[in-house]
């Protein structure tokens, strides 16, 4: 009898461990590729037989819909004001890519009572467990909301480019991170570099900034070159992996999405996003 408790338990257990990682796609400066990172990574992760949700949350100035060339009408607020479920409002990109757009909606979601959010979040947690991997597109910089948000997720990707001012801005929000002690683990990705020795560079100033004043470790999750194709496919409006498969920024992409599955074989998230965001934005 004891024994069959004990198995039921372990059951329970293992019914409860969160499956799906949420990481959030952030800059201390604006367009230094977020958007289009998020998207060509969140595909390829797809090509690599990954479920995986893509949500944009740039606050009002939404770009996956203009990356994809398409046009959605509905967003997170649709659930209340149309009555909808969470799945009526996922559209389906290439390589079976779910995503749900910003529209004006996703700013306003944290301005909704309590009851309305308790009811988005019991409803996100049932469409988010069949994911793999849940990516935030986010704005640039921060505010308080989106700190919150930040700190209920397993990872916060942090891109810049090789500009000084995009330098400055990346250790900016890592240090506003760590002061708000957001525990997710942090990686880098260094966009645009005109050279290997460029990007190693970077980490090498930035990181090491990072660990001398914050005594923080970030991990250089990869780089990509400078490239002309990628203009020309959001001119085109298809992702670029799609539109110039054999491009530099393509492989380089294949190249970070590669070493991450492998890297996160092992590494099973350690709590559950949804509950996390409902500690932190509801009152017990
Ligand atoms: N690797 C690259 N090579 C060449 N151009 C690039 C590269 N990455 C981004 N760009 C250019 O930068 C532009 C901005 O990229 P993107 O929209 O992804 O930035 P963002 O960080 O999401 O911007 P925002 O802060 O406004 O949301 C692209 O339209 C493209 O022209
Ligand atoms: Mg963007």
């Amino acid at each position: 009898m004891s024994d069959q408790a004990a198995n039921l338990r372990e059951k329970l257990q293992f019914a409860k461990q969160p499956k799906s990682k949420v990481i959030g796609i952030v800059s201390g400066k604006g367009g230094v590729g977020k958007s289009n990172f998020s998207l060509n990574f969140a595909i390829s992760l797809c090509q690599k037989n990954k479920k995986v949700l893509l949500l944009d949350f740039d606050v009002g100035m939404g770009n996956i819909d203009v990356l994809l060339g398409t046009v959605t009408n509905l967003s997170i607020i649709d659930i209340f004001d149309k009555n909808l479920t969470i799945r009526d409002i996922m559209n389906i990109g290439p390589i079976g890519l779910k995503y749900i757009s910003g529209g004006s909606g996703l700013s306003s979601i944290f301005s909704l009572s309590e009851t309305k959010l308790s009811h988005l979040f019991n409803e996100l947690d049932d469409a988010m467990e069949e994911f793999d991997y849940i990516i935030f597109d986010m704005g640039a910089g921060v505010s308080e909301q989106t700190i919150k948000l930040l700190s209920a997720m397993h990872e916060i990707i942090v891109i810049t480019t090789p500009e000084p001012t995009a330098i400055m801005d990346a250790y900016a929000m890592i240090k506003h991170l760590v002061l708000n002690q957001v525990s997710a683990k942090l990686s880098m990705v260094i966009n645009r570099i005109n050279s290997q020795k460029e990007g190693e560079s970077v980490h090498l100033r930035l990181g090491h900034a990072i660990k001398h004043f914050m005594n923080v470790e970030v991990n250089l999750l990869g780089m990509i070159c400078d490239d002309p194709s990628v203009r020309k496919a959001v001119i085109s409006q298809k992702p670029f992996i799609l539109h110039t498969p054999s491009s530099q920024p393509s492989k380089n992409i294949e190249f970070i999405s590669k070493k991450y599955v492998n890297e996160d074989f092992n590494e099973q998230p350690s709590h559950s996003f949804i509950h996390r965001m409902k500690s932190l934005f509801l009152k017990r």
